[in-house]
């Protein structure tokens, strides 16, 4: 899926993961960062997290994303919210993003981790831009079971893109990391994030049917609903996980 259909499908959202405002809040109460930290989040989608939490949590921070119609919204987001004066949104890749090495005390990337070629090629980037004592969250894909070559093809994912949740916590220690909270989405959680698209999407292509894009959304929302409720709301799982270095 191309950005520009993403930035479509998403139009409804302000958290482009499979998180409700409920979970994010209490994914910010888990990390519990001190008022005053530098957070730093690669692909930032709508900086939800980083708006909601400079207001609940007093930090500041970075938002880097590739997305000029995502970063628009974060930076209207963090004006409503009364953070402006505290967040910096850039245009960037995430992926050779210059961050300033050990200059974070939260570094964080949701739903992204391609941008470092994988979970451990991401977790590598934020860890270049963490301090010694701080705090990581990534936010992954795992397998709720063993996916079949069936389920595979129609998720368009390899096997070994994603590991179980015990296989997850082996990716973190293998990168030097301890895992010490998590908050995971569930069904329902999902659903929500999945079928808004859907009815998105649908609205869009009844307002843009002659628009040169629709006929890929709608092979994106035939794709979407098929795969997702043949397969992905069983297989797939989602959580935040909060990372400490091992010293
Ligand atoms: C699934 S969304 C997650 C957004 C946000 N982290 C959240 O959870 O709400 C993926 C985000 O990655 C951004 N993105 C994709 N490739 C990127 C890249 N190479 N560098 C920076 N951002 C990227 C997209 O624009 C989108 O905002």
């Amino acid at each position: 899926m191309s950005l520009r259909h993403h930035e479509i499908a998403e139009a409804g959202n302000r958290i482009l993961n499979p998180f409700t405002e409920e979970k994010l809040r209490l994914l910010g109460t888990v990390t519990a960062p001190r008022p005053g930290a530098r957070h730093l989040d690669l692909a930032c989608g709508k900086g939800e997290m980083l708006s909601t939490w400079a207001r609940d949590h007093g930090t500041e921070g970075i938002g880097v994303d590739i997305s000029r119609v995502f970063l628009e919204a974060a930076r209207e987001r963090a004006a409503e919210l009364g953070v402006a004066e505290r967040l910096h949104f850039e245009r960037a890749d995430a992926g050779s993003y210059e961050a300033e090495p050990g200059g974070h005390d939260l570094v964080t990337c949701l739903g992204a981790t391609w941008i470092g070629g994988g979970l451990a090629g991401t977790l590598e980037l934020m860890r270049r831009a963490l301090r010694a004592d701080g705090t990581m969250v990534v936010g992954e894909v795992f397998w709720r079971s063993e996916p079949s070559d069936e389920a595979c093809r129609a998720l368009e994912m390899e096997p070994d893109d994603f590991a179980s949740l015990a296989g997850t916590n082996e990716r973190f220690e293998a990168a030097g990391l301890e895992l010490v909270e998590m908050v995971l989405a569930d069904p329902d959680s999902w659903d929500r994030y999945a079928a808004s698209q859907w009815r998105t999407v649908s609205d869009w292509l009844c307002a843009h049917p002659e628009h040169p894009d629709a006929p890929d959304m709608r092979d994106f929302l035939r794709h979407s609903r098929t795969s997702y409720l043949a397969h992905g709301r069983d297989l797939l799982g989602w959580g935040a996980f909060v990372l400490r270095p091992v010293s």
